[in-house]
Order: structure tokens, then sequence, then C-alpha cells
């Protein structure tokens, strides 16, 4: 049995140290120290075969004697004992293990070896395993600091998933000057069994945590990495920086926590769309930390920018361009109070000068305006330091309006050193981040806009989505299962894209002529009938397809032509009968398929269909998993044949929204159903008004 909330892996009862010491410098020293010193408040054993007291704690010689259950074993012994460790772990029903020892996968065969061999007994005995290769985790709120890291860090809402050790204890280090505090730290290694994975998962339910922060150097199960965390970011930001984009990187991930790195677009694609913020840098990773930490999302992407100063202003102002954000355009209200109070010649349109000889009163007044005008969505406050600047009564004007204008992020840029010192402290600890320049305080309101749409498009989506039939698909492909095949006949693939609201053709399967006849008068003239038989691919090449049929008694003819054609070319053939088909007016012909990534599960290919399909190869793709109509629609102007859609030399444009809507409609049925494993509608007619499927393919495992 595998357990499998790690919340009782944070809050353990009881904790035993394996290869605990009593000397100073040793890491079991530490991690035991660690312990105690955190204030845990469990039951401690240290586990040492020649010690019966470490740290004024009774020691045990081994785990096979301890006189309770145990929760959480953490293991600091060398490598070639942590097999018999483990066992021992396993036998006496130790809940949760944490590995610090180093020298497994990552040193190459002989020590995946042992890895396997770990994982293995931890399956058989139900535990589970953080590491091996880890610096262990911190729980501030248990708390719990279950590691050898030397900082224990602030409490604070901010959960931190390293794959690398080192960057984790540097971060904990540097977060004690910065006054960021954290709720969970957590050391990943190896990843022989948990994984980024289960703590996202974890975070996202946990009430202490707001944002949640990982560095990565791959990712080891895709389509779960995507299921969980867009679950995980439509709750709190999931912020990631995954290192290893540059070949070199790449390389040098490999070798240190044995991470096998994916292709970087892939990654990208499959961060964008399951609503992962991707950092660039540590410093943008943090930077979005205290951001999302601190600030309210803002409804829009207008921004105010307040200043003592031009040249800093304009800076901002390109930066607001830059990041995609939009300058807010003040109502008249907020213009003419502004100039009715400050000075002739400060500046009150946006970016506002307040002028370089402005005091506290200056700062608040327009504060006050600025946060009020309906047209503002966040404002970024800018200061240089002169003679009569006022940073500390400036950070309390800050202050008051963040508490008067709760929904609008204030951020802040003090440009300079000492003088500002203590007023962007003030700042820092009454909850607004506060940066030396301007393009960071941007930057961050950039990355929270992207993540208010990225919630509007869930949100979105979702709706759009709520007219879905999955059980009658399902029905469908039991069916053909049953009947031993794999390859869905034309109208049972019309019937799934029914199920689905994909606009097909009317397609049925008639098995006598008689039945053809009633079909095609019920559907209406002209229409085209196709030999219904998994195994004939090319139906036009044995005489299976008749089109233009414009009456009953032509549809009767042409029912029994077609078995004579295909009798005649295959007579082994298995044939069900034959589809009849409404023929469609002809439309702009486009193609919308699917393929497999092996990491990441189905990806939807859009493009220009017909003839040349082959020749241009104009098709682009976006993973199934999470695809929102904003994507769609990037993916969509990346096509050549996106210029016919919006209406080439004069003619009409097509109806973009209807396959946009088509395109999140397969996306949805592959993400549904994995056991499709080809899909392919080709051609799509696309018209002024509304599209239509002609010929669906759909091939399951
Ligand atoms: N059960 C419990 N304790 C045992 C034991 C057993 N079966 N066998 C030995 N011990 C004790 C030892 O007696 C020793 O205690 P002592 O200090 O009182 O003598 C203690 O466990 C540690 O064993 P030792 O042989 O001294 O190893 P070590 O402390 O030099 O190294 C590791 C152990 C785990 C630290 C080391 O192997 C390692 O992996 N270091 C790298 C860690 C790392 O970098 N992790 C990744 C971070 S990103």
């Amino acid at each position: 049995m595998i357990v499998n909330k790690l919340t009782n892996m944070v809050r353990p009862g009881t904790v035993a140290v394996v290869g605990a010491s009593s000397k100073q410098g040793k890491i079991g020293h530490t991690v035991l120290n660690n312990i105690i010193s955190c204030g845990y408040k469990g039951k401690i054993y240290p586990i040492n075969p020649k010690e019966t007291e470490i740290e004024g704690i009774q020691a045990y010689q081994s785990v096979a004697d301890l006189p309770e259950p145990i929760d959480l074993a953490v293991i600091a012994v060398p490598a070639s004992l942590v097999p018999g460790v483990v066992e021992d772990c396993g036998r006496i029903g130790v809940k949760y293990l944490v590995i610090i020892t180093a020298g497994f996968k990552e040193i190459g065969a002989e020590g995946l070896e042992m890895e396997k061999k770990i994982i293995e007994t931890c399956r058989e005995h139900g535990m589970r395993l953080l590491g091996p290769n880890v610096v262990g985790f911190i729980d501030t709120h248990t708390p719990i600091n279950a590691s050898f890291a030397a900082t224990f860090p602030q409490k604070g809402e901010i959960a931190f998933l390293s794959q690398s050790g080192a960057m984790l204890v540097a971060i904990l280090d540097w977060s004690l000057s910065s006054g960021l505090g954290f709720s969970k730290v957590v050391s990943l290694g190896n990843k022989a069994d948990l994984s980024e994975i289960d703590f996202i998962e974890d975070a996202a339910d946990d009430p202490n945590t707001k944002v949640i922060l990982c560095y990565i150097e791959d990712i080891v199960d895709g389509p779960r990495f995507l299921d969980v965390a867009s679950r995980a970011a439509c709750k709190k930001p999931v912020i990631v920086i995954k290192s290893g984009t540059s070949q070199a990187g790449a390389q040098a991930a490999s070798s240190h926590t044995g991470a096998l790195a994916g292709s970087d677009l892939a990654y990208d694609v499959a961060f964008r769309q399951c609503g992962v913020i991707r950092a660039r840098s540590m410093t943008e990773l943090f930077n979005l930390a205290v951001a999302f930490a601190r600030s309210p999302v803002p409804a829009g992407k207008k921004v105010a920018i307040i200043t003592n100063s031009g040249g800093p202003g304009i800076i901002a102002t390109d930066n607001v361009e830059n990041y995609g954000l939009q300058m807010a355009r003040f109502t008249k209200d907020t213009i003419d109070a502004l100039r009715g109070t400050l000075p002739v010649e400060a500046n009150v349109y946006n970016p506002v000068d307040v002028l370089g000889d402005a005091k506290a009163d200056r700062y608040r007044f327009a504060l006050q305006k600025v946060c009020a005008d309906p047209n503002v969505d966040s404002v970024v406050v800018l200061m240089c330091p002169t003679g009569v600047t006022q940073p500390v009564e400036t950070s309390q004007a800050i202050l008051e309006a963040k508490k008067a204008y709760p929904e609008k992020p204030i951020l802040a840029a003090y440009m300079g050193g000492e003088t500002l010192a203590r007023g962007s402290a003030m700042l820092a600890e009454g909850g607004v981040p506060c940066f030396t320049f301007p393009e960071p305080a941007i930057s961050c309101i950039s990355g929270l806009v992207r993540y208010n749409e990225m919630l509007q498009k869930q949100e979105e989506a979702a709706a759009q989505m709520s007219r879905i039939d999955q059980k009658g698909a399902k029905a469908v492909f039991y069916d053909v299962i049953k009947d031993n095949r794999l390859v869905l006949l034309g109208s049972e693939a019309a019937e799934v894209a029914n199920c689905y609201g994909i606009p097909v053709a009317p397609t049925v399967l008639a098995t006598t002529p008689e039945e053809a006849a009633l079909e095609a008068d019920k559907m209406g003239y002209p229409v085209v009938m196709k030999v219904a038989s998994p195994k004939i691919l090319h139906k036009t090449d044995v005489g299976g397809v008749i089109v233009g049929l414009k009456n009953s008694d032509e549809v009767r003819r042409a029912y029994l032509e077609i078995m004579d054609n295909v009798y005649g070319y295959m007579p082994q053939a298995v044939v069900y009968g034959v589809e009849v088909q409404k023929m469609m007016p002809k439309g702009t012909e486009l193609i919308i398929g699917m393929t497999k990534d092996i990491q990441f599960g189905p990806l939807v290919g859009f493009g220009l269909g017909g003839i040349y399909v082959n020749l241009l190869k104009d098709v682009s793709f976006r993973l199934a998993r999470g695809l929102t109509s904003g994507e769609v629609e990037k993916m969509l102007q990346e096509t050549k044949a996106y210029t016919l859609l919006r209406g080439y030399r004069g003619e009409k444009p097509r109806d973009i929204a209807a396959l946009t809507d088509v395109i999140l409609r397969v996306a949805a049925l592959v993400n549904d159903f994995p056991e499709i494993t080809e899909m392919d509608i080709n051609p799509v007619f696309a018209y002024e008004e509304g599209l239509s499927a002609l010929d669906i393919k759909i091939t399951i495992s």
C-alpha cells in the first residue's frame, strides 16, 4: 500500500535520525541538532550503533530496536549501508524516508542499481521516499527542520522546492537578510520516488502556502506534471525556473542529479499551457515570489507611475511597454485634481512627475488620486534621493495607500542606497515589494497580470467545454473494442465528434441499399457514399467512393456498385456496409490532427489542408492539455493558413472563432481519452460562418 498524503510527512509525530552523531561537523550531528533546535514537538530517536545517548536523548543501535512506530526516518549513513537501513525501516513500518546520502543515480550505473533496489524496498513496504542525495526538508509551521542546512528560515507563505541542494541552502541564507519567509523548503535531489509534482500537489492544498516556487532540472512524469501543475496554478501561483536550457547546461544537469533534461521548447510550451509562470533568472524567481506573496493580483494591465524625476519615469514607461503592459490613461477627474494641487511644472499625466523637491505630502496626494482612478490597475512609485526627499514619510504614505486600496498592487523602486534604506525596509515590512530599479517592479506586475489572464482563460475554457458528452463517446469506443477493432469507422468517428460538439457533415452507416436510400432522403441531397471497412485505407483506389448522388435511385445503385467494386479488388475485405454522407459546400480546406509527445502526451496540430498539405508543411502544434483559446489564437497565427482565414485578396474572412472552438474540443477529446493514438480531421471546410469536418480518422490502442 502506498501512502499518498504528504501532510503526515511534514508533520510527523515521531522521527528517527539514522546516522545521528555526537561529533560536531558531521551531517548526522547537524540533522539531529536542527530537528531539536527548530522547536520540533514530536519524539526524536537518534540511531547509532556506538552510542547510548546523543545530545541528551537516548540513542538506539538500530531502527529495529525502536520502542514505537516511526513516521519519518532521516538517513545519513554512507551509501553502502543505506539499502540495509531502508530494509530495516520497511520492516518496522516507517512511513516516510529522507535519504540525505549521496552516491546513487548521479554517479553512474552502480549507484543507479543501488537506487533501484531502495525504491523496490520502499514500494514493497509502502514507504514514500524523499531523495536520495538531498539536504532534507523544512516546514516552518510544524515546525521541523529535517535537513543539514545551516539556516532555519523565517516563517512565511512561500513553498520552495529545489532540485539543487546547494541552491536551496544559499537561498535560505540569503532569505534571512532579505526578510523573505517560507512555509516549506524541500530539497528534491534524485527524485527516486517523491518529486516536485508530489510537493506541488501538497503545497497547492496547504493553507500555509500562498506561492509555490520551484527550481528544477527535469520533470520525470510530463503528463502528471501538467495535470497537477494546472490544477495547482488555479489555486495559487506556481513559479518555476528550469535550468539546463542551453546545450552545456543540459549536459551539466544530467550529471548533477542524474536528470534527463528534455527539449527546452517543450518545457516552455508545457509551462505556458498549464499556467505555470516561468522565471528566466534566480532574481526574477524571487522577485516574483515576493510580488505574489505580498500583492493582490491586479484586475488588468494598466499601470500608473509616480516619480520624483523624469529619467526613471521614462525608463519605467519603456518597461511597461516592453513587458506587454499598458500605461493607464487617467480620468479627467484625476487629471484635474492633480493639476489643481501639484506645482504647475509637475506632469499630471502618466507618469506623474511630482518633481525633485517633492516631500511626502505630494506623493501622498498623487497616490490617493491615482489609486482611486478606475482606469488604474496597479501603481509603481519611484523615488530618487534629493536633499528634500522624505523616504520614511513617503513609505508611510505608500503603506496608507496599500491599506486604502487593497485590490491594487503598489510596488516601489527606491533608487539609491543608504539614504533610502530605512524607507525601503519599512516598505518590505509593510508588504510592499521595493526594488532598487524600476525594471523588476514592472516585471513583477507583468507576472501578476499574466497569472490573472491565465485564471480568466481557464474559467472561460471550462465554461466553453461544458457541452460535452464524454459518456456517449466512451460508449462508441467500447463498441469498437468489443468488435475487436482499433480503427473507428467514419460513422463512428462522426458520432464521437458529435459527442464533443465538433461540427461534422452528417454521416450514417447503411447496411443495405434500401437503408442507404432512406438515410440519404433524411439528410437531403446531394450525398457522397463511401465503403465502410477499417482495413481499406485508400477507398477511392478500390472504387469505394461515389460522389454527387442526387436521389434515392442513384443511392441504391451506388450501394451495389461500391460493393461490386470493392469485392472485385479485394475479395477478402471485411465490409461493414456503406457510409452515406451529406455533401457539404466547399470551404477553405484545413487539417486538424493529433500526435503524441513521449513526455507531455497529446499535441494538437492545425494547418492548411488539401493537396498541398505535404508540400507546404504549414502546421503548428500545441499540447492538448490545458490548451486555452488564447493559445489557439497564437497557434493559428503561426501558420500561413491564417492569412487565408483572415480574408486574402478580397475573399471573405473565415469563422476563426468556430475554428478555435473546434481545436479546443479536439484537445478535450484527446485529453479525455488517452487511448486515442491517432486522430486526423482532413479536410475540415471553414466557411464565413461555421465549419464542417468531412473525414475523421480515429485509431485507439
Ligand atoms: N545505523 C545508524 N548509524 C550508523 C550505522 C547504522 N547502520 N552505521 C554507521 N552509523 C553511524 C556511524 O557510526 C557514524 O556515527 P559517528 O559519527 O558517531 O561515528 C554515522 O553513522 C555516520 O557514518 P560515517 O561513516 O561517519 O559517515 P559520514 O558522516 O562521514 O558520511 C554521509 C555519511 C551520509 C554524510 C555521506 O555518505 C554523504 O553522502 N555525504 C554527502 C551528502 C550530500 O551531499 N547530500 C546531498 C546534498 S545536496
